[in-house]
């Protein structure tokens, strides 16, 4: 390990012990939230994304540390995230092919993202279709717990040797159990299952009441649950203090 990445480690760990930093964090992020529904407010390569910008980057160093040639996402709504997560594959096509000493054809790698969302809305299923990374793009529309869409998923998955998952649709703590159950035994060894929306656990209830989750019915609770009878996975805990904001605290799961 070189020195700065040393240095890095430290600050981890001291951001790690600090934990009056995590309820600031909290209260901030409830607070731009709230004002501005910070969450909406940005975009990647032109589609909008429902993610915080902390957790884009977070995306991008999971995707350069595991090098996946498939990644799997529930929740698709307008594309964004199907978007950055094609962009970033296409980057490690890039490199494979600068360090080949090849002339990239965008067409040729089999890298690929699979996305699944119960209602794909025909604008955005137009303006991803007709994106640049749309040819690294595989749409499913249904439930991503009906069967038959897990064993579409698995089967377009079949031959993939590093998968990575991303789950971001219905945050109730059974449907993201069910998609845990479905999706993580895809995700290969040292590769990541992103459980988003975790922070609904840490939210007050009257934020929540519109909603059909809430504390004790939320991504996190259904990470808590998976974990129980799962030793394949760990929380990467070094994740949720390096980022600080993130609203998936507790689910950046890595398989050991
Ligand atoms: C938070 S949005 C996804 C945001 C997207 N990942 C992004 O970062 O831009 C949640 C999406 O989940 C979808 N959804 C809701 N219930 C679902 C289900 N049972 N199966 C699959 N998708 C579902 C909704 O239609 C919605 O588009």
């Amino acid at each position: 390990m070189d020195e700065h990445q040393q240095q890095v480690k430290e600050n981890i760990r001291i951001l790690g012990e600090r934990k009056d930093l995590a309820q600031m964090s909290l209260e901030w992020m409830l607070a731009v939230g709230s004002a501005g529904k910070y969450s909406y407010n940005f975009s990647w390569m032109g589609r909008p994304i429902i993610q915080y910008p902390q957790d884009m980057v977070m995306m991008q160093e999971l995707v350069w540390q595991v090098q996946p040639d498939l990644i799997i996402e529930t929740g698709i709504a307008h594309g964004g995230s199907l978007i950055l997560s094609a962009s970033l594959l296409a980057l490690l096509d890039y490199k494979d092919a600068v360090e080949q000493g090849n002339v990239l054809d965008p067409k040729s790698s089999r890298r690929k993202v699979i996305g699944v969302d119960i209602d794909i809305r025909s604008h955005n299923r137009t303006a991803i279709e007709a994106h640049a990374m749309a040819h690294k793009i595989e749409m499913f529309q249904g439930s991503s717990i009906d069967p038959d869409i897990v064993s579409k998923v698995r089967a377009a998955a079949a031959g993939y040797n590093r998968v990575l998952v991303c789950l971001d649709s219905n945050h109730t703590h059974d449907h993201v159990l069910a998609e845990l159950e479905a999706y993580a035994p895809l995700v290969s060894s040292g590769s990541y299952c992103v459980v988003y929306d975790t922070i609904i656990e840490d939210m007050p209830e009257e934020l929540v009441s519109d909603r059909s989750w809430c504390r004790g019915n939320s991504p996190k609770s259904a990470v808590w649950k998976f974990m129980e009878h799962n030793q394949d996975f760990v929380v990467d805990s070094d994740i949720d203090n390096k980022l600080q904001i993130t609203v998936a605290p507790n689910g950046f799961l890595r398989r050991t």
